[in-house]
């Protein structure tokens, strides 16, 4: 039975809705407190035993190239100044037994394409496929707990959630039967479905644990939801071969492609930090507090002239 030693990182989207930050940088970049979001993402294949990650880049991502590559400069100058800790943590970033690999995604075609994009890099070997914009927190990392079902099933796995009806336009929403506590065996999937045709409210978040045999199915893909080349679709075509999972992982997801994911990610993981966790606590309880007073000072203010 195969291991999964590879991602697949699809990083060529625009992040128009980070604009303007996103215009010359990329939107994976982007710092969660103070390491990039595709840094998660990464560390989080790592956790999971995977040692090949495949980034599916375009142009002006050239960011990411150089952040998982040496910087001689930055090293050299930390090196010069006995910096020793921070030299450490520019090395780590990409430990010595994991490779990085990236390809070309030259137009925009959707993220079934983006996939596509992989299979030379992929060959006949499982893989996962990991969305640096989902930001997810989980003990084990949720990657993880996905490599251990999938070795255990040897089926392709989808990790979810349950998501609130009315947002079913914004995910991949699955339909099946309960095969045990927290897997269910998909019948279809349905890429952004409306509300009331939605299946269930079980939405897609960016994991995806992959048999090469769903390339055969994005080969043959026609354009879906929003005209683009889905995953989803190539993933229902792939049920007519075989078995497919949906795995509901513990853990809390932060959707980073969004302002208020991305703000919500910010204050968790930056009360969490080692460095500045309990300040920015204190701080934000100060804050809390002055709104507080605040209000009862215009209620105080409301009740005298009410008395008036
Ligand atoms: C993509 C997938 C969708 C999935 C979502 C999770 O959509 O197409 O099936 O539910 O990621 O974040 P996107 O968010 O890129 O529109």
């Amino acid at each position: 039975m195969l291991k999964v030693t590879k991602a697949v990182f699809p990083v060529a989207g625009l992040g128009t809705r980070f604009l303007p930050a996103t215009k010359a940088s990329p939107k994976e970049m982007l710092p969660v407190v103070d390491k990039p979001l595709i840094q998660y993402a990464v560390e989080e294949a790592i956790a999971a035993g995977i040692t090949e990650m495949i980034f599916v880049t375009g142009r002006s991502k050239r960011a990411i190239e150089d952040h998982f590559d040496k910087s001689y400069e930055i090293e050299a100058e930390l090196e010069a100044r006995g910096k020793k800790q921070l030299l450490e943590l520019v090395r780590g970033i990409k430990p010595s037994h994991v490779d990085c690999f990236y390809v070309r995604q030259p137009e925009a075609l959707g993220l079934g394409h983006a996939v596509l994009c992989a299979e030379k890099l992929v060959g006949d070997n499982p893989f996962a496929v990991i969305l640096a914009d989902d930001l997810l927190h989980g003990e084990p990392p949720v990657t993880s707990q996905m490599v251990d079902l999938f070795n255990h099933y040897h089926s392709s796995v989808l990790g979810v959630e349950e998501i609130p009806r009315a947002d079913t336009r914004s995910y991949g929403v699955v339909d099946g039967k309960t095969w045990e506590e927290n897997i269910v065996k998909l019948s279809a999937i349905v890429e952004k479905p409306a509300p009331d045709a939605a299946p269930s409210n079980l939405g897609v978040v960016g994991r995806y644990i992959l048999k090469p045999r769903i390339f055969k199915h994005l080969r043959a893909l026609k354009p879906g939801a929003g005209g683009e080349l889905q995953l989803t679709d190539a993933i229902e075509s792939l049920l007519s071969d075989e078995q497919v999972l949906a795995y509901k992982y513990r853990g809390k997801r932060y959707d980073c492609g969004s302002k208020l994911g991305y703000l919500k990610a910010t204050v968790e993981f930056a009360l969490q930090h080692s460095e500045v966790g309990s300040e920015f606590a204190e701080y934000l309880n100060l804050q809390s507090r002055r709104v507080d007073q605040r209000e009862d000072a215009t209620s105080d203010t409301r009740e005298s002239v009410d008395a008036v």
